[in-house]
């Protein structure tokens, strides 16, 4: 960190400080490479991330390579069924073994041909003969920890961790999600593009109500009661109900409900008395999954964002549009999506300029931060959460390392909530 500690502390005070008088955070929390270096080691290496659908690696030999993180990673499956991951970087200079995605029996890395089996053995190594102690069992890819939750797969860079079921239950995400019944949900779309700005940035703006209603407001911001908007704090995290119109154009779906989506309501919007059952065409929800997906759904779709950095100023961003399995059956299916496959790009195109001018904006060393507004609470709840994990406890009070104050107001509109801890 270049800056000296004492200024650093400044200006993290500021915002640290309650949600209408904090300031957001400095411009070099997002453009510095000091900052991304010790976003990684914290937060990417140690995390769980959901980087695809089982039902992408439907066959023995199905394969795509990712970079994450700056890390390299090939997740396969087995000729057993099972799926894996492994440092895709082979194990004589480093060169990725694999890449983009397809199927494969083996692999060959492409620079001198050492030959990999679908559980990352080594079976050949050309021109071996001679070289003292070469052991093929000591030259198989390393393996990195995969675990599944409803359909997704999710990987961690840390052998240490703690299981998937345990961490997605900090912020009670297997309960929470437990009635979009994603594991009988299929994959329509998978949309992959990047973006030039920070992570964050996508982070934020996927929770960032003030905006909706501004740049969207041709498309699903057309209705979007912001006052009524439900967010719950967690600890790493946030969720919300709301009332939006679905993801195609004008939110006219020509498949309805999901069949499950009943005529309930969670009881915290029915105490609201502002939402809608979850049959109703303008449900909306959403629920972080840190550190980069968010879940989004409506009354007839689940479509999930992921985002992970490519650096401090660009960012991979996956769009996964989900249906029930049991529409693929009709005719018209494709023909149904295809408005909606259409509708989410040209929203994200709302976005795509905006994001690449905050960036800029924050490069500035004229940008000072301006205040938060209370439309933007689970952002300041998760910058805090941000600030905290990386720079440690000696930017903040111990008596303010909660949620966020909130007035009397926001605090009838959201309720701040530490989890309860639930075995898996
Ligand atoms: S780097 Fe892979 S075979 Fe040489
Ligand atoms: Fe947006």
């Amino acid at each position: 960190m270049r800056r000296s500690e004492r200024l650093l502390r400044n200006e993290f005070a500021a915002t640290q400080a309650p949600l209408l008088q904090a300031k957001h955070a400095p411009g070099y929390i997002y453009t510095s490479d000091d900052v991304y270096e010790r976003e990684v080691e914290t937060i990417f290496l140690k995390d769980w991330m959901c980087i695809g659908r089982e039902e992408e690696f439907a066959k023995p030999g199905d394969y795509r390579s990712f970079r994450i993180a700056g890390e390299p990673l090939l997740v396969v499956r087995n000729r057993a069924g099972q799926i894996n991951a492994f440092v895709n970087a082979c194990r004589h200079r480093g060169v990725e073994v694999a890449t983009g995605r397809g199927n494969a029996s083996k692999f060959t890395c492409p620079y001198h041909a050492w030959l990999y089996d679908l559980d990352g053995r080594l079976i050949s190594a050309p021109f071996n003969d001679g070289v003292r102690g070469f052991d093929f069992d000591h030259c198989a890819l390393p393996p990195v920890r995969l675990e599944t939750w409803a359909g997704w797969i999710f990987v961690n860079f840390d052998a240490d961790a703690q299981d998937l079921g345990a961490y997605l239950d900090e912020d009670r995400v297997r309960e929470l999600t437990a009635f979009l019944r994603q594991d009988e949900l299929r994959l329509a779309d998978r949309w992959d593009f990047e973006l030039d700005c920070n992570w964050k940035l996508v982070l934020e703006n996927l929770m960032d109500m003030y905006h909706t209603g501004v740049i969207h407001a041709s498309s699903f911001g057309k209705v979007f009661p912001r006052d009524d908007f439900q967010y719950r704090l967690t600890a790493n995290g946030y969720h919300a109900e709301y009332q939006s119109l679905t993801m195609c154009p004008d939110g006219k779906s020509p498949f309805g409900a999901m069949p499950w989506m009943g005529p309930e309501q969670a009881p915290w919007m029915k105490a609201s008395g502002k939402g809608v059952d979850r049959n109703h065409p303008l449900y909306a929800f959403t629920i972080l999954v840190r550190p980069c997906m968010n879940i989004f759904a409506r009354y007839d779709l689940v479509q999930p964002i992921t985002y992970f950095p490519l650096g401090p100023n660009k960012t991979e961003v996956s769009v996964f549009t989900l249906f029930p399995a049991s529409l693929f059956e009709r005719p018209d299916f494709d023909a149904e999506v295809r408005p909606y496959k259409d509708f989410i790009r040209a929203v994200i195109e709302e976005d795509r300029a905006m994001l690449r001018s905050l960036q800029q904006g924050l490069k500035s060393r004229r940008f000072t931060p301006g205040p938060t507004v209370a439309l933007e609470m689970p952002i300041h709840h998760m910058l805090n959460r941000y600030l905290d994990r990386l720079f440690g406890s000696e930017r903040r009070p111990a008596k303010q390392s909660g949620a966020p104050r909130l007035t009397k107001r926001q605090k009838q509109r959201s309720v701040a909530k530490r989890p309860a801890r639930r075995s898996s």
